[in-house]
């Protein structure tokens, strides 16, 4: 099952006309399993409008009501007949000899109920169902304990069905005590299946659908076996999720995120054969995900450029690729899409070591230096791509070490992780009774964490070393702090494992006016940032 989470009923009603749309539009001649109850009200709004409009034709299509109260007369206002020709029937061009509902007036219902079930079936069959669901979960009006190989047939009310309907009626003892229904076993041939729900009075039965089980007791729970169900769904019907994505080069990793906690995260290879492949990887991926969480909208993290929603990066099969759109047209999801260190920095300032403040400076150290700009807890663009915190030049006149964003002497030059391992290498090599030096040719190459192991193993050339970095880093982060003066600066990168010996070096060469932290949600705040967009 997959479910579509809206904001609102209105939405509700928006998307599932929508769906109703395409099927039309793509075979005229469809058969419709339709619905009544107060829910579908909206969807058959959008429906008559999109139909006066031209969009949608009715002419050919053949509906199929599932179920009407027994006994009730055609023209008893609280009829399925009545309800259906007031809010759908009479205001679409559909032909009255194509559409169906049962007959409440009928004295052999059993007959009629063989009857209806062969007419569907000479048909060719529902191929769109659009449910409501009840609140003890009842579909059509198939019960608690209904039988899941009933076809249509005469069924009994529950006592709460006939307590929630009568707000339909002048009293309870109004509403009919059986119905004539479609049943599992008939809903379930339909090739296609929405299932609509809107507002808090359906959050129990919406969550049990949600969960493991399949049982008659909760008969919408059934629905689990069909292969092609949509649960649409509005916020206040369900608890929900946000989905977050970080797209890496080698990894994307999905994580899906409730309020401030991920309560799912993996990671899969990063497909780079084409945009295309990338985009439909994440596609079936959401989709996956979407089966058990409620998801209600879909951030992503990308390293890249984004210019007017144009995703170029040079990691990725991305060239000024619309991921924001694809991505929600093949979703049908809300997206929205950011550079993945603006994501990092603002999952670091909403859930991570940021979170107490509202003004954050994110400085990742990497094989470059990224990070991003959180101003009143919303990430700084600028014109679009600020945040380029690597790239602004802490030496003018390097003319050594030439950066390739086209200026030299860049901060990244000096406070990156390749920076640190280039100072180490010299220093070793400058002294090779060290442990330091020990370490590299055991190792033949150096990086941070055997800098830290030579540091730890009381190396005094890798404490110089270390001390020199966090000097040419300590430049960085005053002029950042003056530029901006944020409420915290956080560090991250795979070096801040041993945030411990950074910050103390920090406090020996820096007088800061602010506190410098450590980033707490470590590889995840990219998930993070993504989800709380
Ligand atoms: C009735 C109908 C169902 C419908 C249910 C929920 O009992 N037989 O098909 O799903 O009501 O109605 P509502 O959408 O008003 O909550």
């Amino acid at each position: 099952m997959r479910v579509i989470v809206c904001e609102n009923y209105k939405e509700v009603s928006k998307r599932a006309a929508e769906i109703v749309a395409d099927q039309l539009n793509s075979k005229p001649y469809s058969v419709l399993g339709l619905a009544t109850g107060s829910t579908p009200i909206g969807m058959y709004e959008n429906l008559v409008s999109m139909n006066k409009s031209g969009k949608i034709d009715f002419s050919s299509v053949k509906s199929f009501n599932l179920d009407e109260y027994y006994p009730i007369k055609r023209d008893n206002d609280q009829s399925y007949h009545y309800f259906m020709n007031e809010h759908l029937f009479s205001k679409v061009n559909i032909k009255p000899e194509n559409t169906h509902v049962p007959n409440g007036e009928t004295d052999d219902p059993q007959k009629e109920c063989d009857l209806y079930e062969e007419l569907i079936e000479r048909s060719g069959g529902i191929d769109l169902q659009v449910l409501g669901i009840g609140q003890n979960g009842h579909i059509g009006f198939n019960e608690p304990g209904t039988n899941l190989c009933a076809k249509t047939h005469l069924t009994d009310l529950t006592d709460s069905t006939i307590e929630a309907n009568s707000r339909f009626f002048e009293k309870k003892e109004d509403v009919p005590t059986q119905a004539i229904t479609m049943g599992i076993s008939s809903i379930l041939k339909a090739k296609k299946i929405i299932l609509l729900a809107s507002g808090s009075n359906k959050k129990q039965v919406v969550e049990e659908l949600m969960s493991d089980s399949i049982t008659t007791n909760n008969p919408a729970t059934l629905l689990k076996v069909h292969p092609d169900v949509i649960l649409i769904c509005d916020k206040s019907a369900c608890s929900y999720y946000d989905l977050g994505v970080d797209i890496g080069g080698t990894a994307i990793k999905f994580g899906v995120v409730d309020g401030n906690n991920v309560v799912h995260k993996y990671k899969v290879d990063t497909n780079k054969d084409s945009s295309e492949a990338l985009i439909n990887q994440i596609v079936k991926e959401y989709e996956k995900i979407t089966k058990e969480y409620p998801i209600s909208k879909i951030g992503v993290g990308v390293p890249g450029r984004i210019i007017n929603s144009l995703v170029s990066s040079s990691n990725l099969p991305f060239d000024n690729t619309n991921l924001k759109q694809e991505l929600s047209l093949k979703t049908g999801m809300p997206v929205k899409v950011e550079n993945d260190a603006n994501c990092a920095a603002l999952g670091e300032a909403l859930a991570g070591a940021g979170k107490e403040y509202k003004n954050i400076i994110m400085i990742t150290l990497g094989t470059g230096v990224g990070g991003g700009i959180i101003i009143k807890n919303k990430i700084y663009h600028g014109r679009g791509d600020a945040g380029e915190i690597g790239h602004f030049a802490v030496n003018y006149d390097d003319d050594k070490t030439p950066c390739p964003c086209g200026l030299t002497g860049c901060f990244e030059q000096y406070a990156s992780v390749t920076a640190l391992v280039k100072l180490a290498e010299k220093y070793a090599n400058d002294n090779k009774d060290s442990l330091l030096y020990k370490l590299y040719k055991e190792n033949s190459k150096l990086d941070g964490m055997l800098i830290m192991s030579a540091y730890d193993g009381g190396c005094r050339i890798a404490d110089e070393v270390l001390n020199e970095y966090v000097k040419r880093l300590s430049v960085g982060i005053l002029s950042l702090r003056n530029i901006f003066s944020p409420d915290v600066i956080v560090l991250s990168g795979g070096i801040t494992s041993r945030g411990d010996v950074l910050l103390q070096k920090l406090s020996n060469v820096a007088s800061l006016d602010i506190p410098v932290k450590i980033s707490s949600l470590k590889s995840d705040a990219g998930i993070y940032g993504a989800a709380l967009m």
